[in-house]
């Protein structure tokens, strides 16, 4: 409905204004009179709420004022399975990390996934100490005098408890529960929620926690953080530990045979999900095996011993109103559809991406047809479908509603922003703008990227922000932010003046600048990643940092990789790059790219006058005899598959590389090593088998 969309937008340039800017532009009781009406036409039309409506999210305000949290353990994330073959696929790989026999069964618990939001609780003999929120898997919110007030959550446990015990799991809200919350709140003229998930979010990150307190939150073990002593070696056997404890564990987790019965369980609760009284979107499954699990580990922030089965996505028909085409900071043309708003899975959906101008021709990535060949046109009527998360997609149209006027769609030229040609190159599905940083969306995207939460993460900077200064010509590229006082600030060298400007103040631009020098030292990793180099995520750029250690370090080695032309017969640094797990030849190649571009160089060496990279620590148990080496592994390993010696010597601390070298430290040469045992013996590195290799790592 147009109203609420309007008074969504009013309320959000508010909030804007009031938290981030500290700069209201309306009295509170205005402010609050276009908020109650929203929620009063939320309240008549519940399913028109859209998920970042200003009701829904909980506001700049609580999640300031919660102490943080560190986790002792990271909250991890689970990857995600979507058909039955990636079921398969996740016990092979359990198999081969684990060198397992083939007819060595690979027991697994498969229990719901929740769908609500987790929960850290500690307890310290016995008691509840802390409550903390995910946050960002690192860091959370201490939210204790909440959890307390959950009859699901026990204030003390009976028996013998290890001293130290996080018992992890998912705050949620039954269906029942929730309807009965909103029909109240509704009559008082209070919030209404749009979904369950969102309601136990709100409810759980209350600074109030007498409010808390009234809202029917209930909470699921599942899994845990930091213990002193484990009572059972299996996961089962925890869950069955946690229950006696008086945990509410999910009565639908069941121990199975394998990966096979696991897939039956997921049937059986799939045919469940509407019974069950709340919301699941999946179904996890975990290696039942301690010992497993620990060897098993975790590949950057995922646990290589659970995956999550998802259920198929939601879906819902609407009409395409346009296709409209982004810039992206590396100049990617992305079309992206402009829907009739429709609700999908409790959510209002009003955009989806469509990949790439193939894409909405009718063809896949590997130049097949999708769709059977159908195109999208303005005007069709058309299916999306929304998967968790991730952004909606339009994966269907239905040609029989196509109107007789609907013209084919004609794939852009040119840039929309800068006008410069947009190309094609041979054996890409995207079409880019040809004029790099000198197009301003390409630009403004970069610095957007720069300034964002996962990267330099600097506050009170954001679209907006970035939109403004690049119109004002105030900021053209990263380096300018952190001239932005000396330029701008009181005694600035330039006239005009950042509190002057409209919507900000004094006291806001003070704020500014605070948070401008409080990211003049940042962790590599979020560097790196600010950099906006083709590929590399948050996780790649994690990976690099604990590999390199160093800006200097890194910068050196990618300069070095970056001239090593191709004709030479072996490019070391590349190689290097390419020995970190997870790291594959396209992002090697794409950083030296970035490396080897004097244009981006210019730019990177002007950022690096004013902010310093702080070194990585590397994740290293100092006292172990390989921490700091770099080791190569060759031949046939008997005992242990090539991952997992990777993975292990990796979480000792030493550097695993894929060639030998004069900095090569160690090799572990199993049968059949050729080459590379004849350069270690000539270079006099030493050289162990796989035997020695375990003597050497065994109880550490
Ligand atoms: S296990 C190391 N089990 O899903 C893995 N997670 O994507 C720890 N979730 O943040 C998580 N039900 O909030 C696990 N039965 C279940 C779960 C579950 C819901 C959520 C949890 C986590 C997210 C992972």
């Amino acid at each position: 409905m147009a109203e609420m969309a309007r008074l969504s937008d009013a309320l959000r340039a508010h909030d804007d204004a009031y938290h981030r800017r500290d700069d209201p532009e309306i009295s509170d009781a205005d402010y609050d009179a276009l908020k109650r009406r929203l929620r009063a036409l939320e309240a008549a039309h519940p399913e028109l709420i859209a998920e970042d409506s200003p009701t829904q999210t909980v506001g700049a305000a609580p999640a300031e004022g919660f102490e943080k949290v560190r986790h002792r353990v990271p909250m991890l994330s689970l990857g995600n399975a979507f058909t039955d073959e990636d079921a398969l696929d996740f016990e092979a790989r359990i198999r081969r990390f684990l060198s397992l026999e083939t007819d060595m069964p690979v027991a697994l618990v498969a229990e719901p996934k929740i769908d609500g939001l987790s929960l850290a609780l500690r307890y310290e003999n016995g008691r509840l100490v802390e409550a903390a929120t995910r946050g960002d898997g690192t860091t959370g919110e201490n939210v204790t005098a909440n959890a307390r007030t959950l009859d699901t959550v026990p204030e003390r446990l009976e028996g013998a408890v290890p001293e130290v015990l996080e018992v992890r799991g998912e705050v949620y809200m039954t269906h029942e529960d929730f309807a009965a919350m909103n029909a109240a709140q509704a009559d008082k003229g209070a919030k209404v929620f749009a979904n369950p998930r969102n309601a136990a979010a709100g409810s759980l990150r209350q600074l109030d926690s007498r409010i808390t307190a009234e809202r029917p939150l209930k909470f699921f073990a599942y899994s845990w953080g930091e213990v002193s002593s484990l009572p059972a070696g299996t996961q089962s056997g925890v869950l069955d530990f946690f229950r006696a404890l008086g945990f509410m564990v999910s009565p639908a987790a069941k121990a199975v045979s394998g990966i096979r019965e696991a897939l039956t369980h997921y049937r059986g609760i799939e045919a469940e999900r509407a019974n069950l009284g709340y919301d699941i979107d999946g179904v996890v499954y975990k290696v039942d095996r301690l010992d497993w699990q620990r060897r098993l580990g975790f590949r950057s922030s995922q646990p290589r011993w659970a995956i999550a089965h998802k259920f198929p996505a939601e879906r819902a028909q609407t009409v395409l109103e346009a296709i409209d085409i982004q810039v992206g900071r590396t100049g990617a043309l992305t079309p992206t559809a402009r829907l009739r708003p429709v609700t999908v899975g409790g959510v209002v959906v009003s955009n989806a991406t469509l990949h790439n101008e193939d894409y909405v021709a009718g063809l896949g990535a590997d130049g097949q047809p999708i769709r059977d060949g159908r195109d999208l046109r303005v005007g069709d009527t058309v299916t999306v479908y929304r998967a968790g998360d991730v952004i909606p997609k339009v994966i269907d149209v239905d040609i029989a509603r196509r109107p007789a006027t609907a013209q084919p769609w004609a794939r852009p030229t040119a840039c929309p922003i800068c006008s410069a040609p947009a190309v094609r190159e041979a054996g890409e599905a995207v079409r880019r703008c040809t004029n790099g940083l000198t197009c301003p969306a390409q630009a403004v995207e970069r610095l957007k990227h720069f300034v964002s939460r996962g990267a330099m993460d600097i506050e009170g900077i954001g679209t907006k922000q970035v939109e403004a200064f690049w119109a004002l010509e105030w900021v053209r590229e990263p380096a300018d932010i952190f001239t932005l006082e000396a330029r701008f600030g009181p005694k600035g060298r330039d006239a005009r003046r950042l509190a002057r400007l409209e919507g900000w103040g004094e006291r806001s631009a003070e704020k500014l600048f605070a948070a401008i020098d409080a990211r003049r030292q940042v962790p590599l990793h979020r560097f790196l990643f600010g950099l906006g180099i083709r590929h590399v995520g948050e996780t790649t750029a994690k990976l690099m940092a604990r590999s390199y250690g160093s800006w200097a370090t890194l910068a050196e080695a990618m300069t070095a990789a970056a001239m090593a032309t191709g004709d030479e017969p072996s490019n070391e640094p590349r190689d290097h790059l390419l020995a970190i797990d997870g790291v594959g030849a396209v992002l090697a190649d794409a950083v030296i790219a970035f490396f080897a571009d004097e244009r981006a160089m210019a730019a990177v060496d002007r950022l690096i006058a004013h902010v310093s990279p702080e070194d990585a620590e590397a994740p290293v148990a100092t006292d172990s005899p390989v921490a700091g080496k770099t080791v190569v592994f060759t031949g046939k390993l008997e005992k242990m598959s090539r991952d997992e010696a990777k993975a292990r010597a990796e979480s000792l601390g030493a550097k695993v590389s894929g060639s030998v070298s004069a900095k090569t430290d160690l090799l572990i040469a199993g049968p059949g090593a050729g080459s590379k045992l004849k350069k270690a013996e000539a270079l006099g590195i030493e050289t162990v088998d796989e035997d020695g290799w375990l003597a050497l790592v065994a109880d550490l």
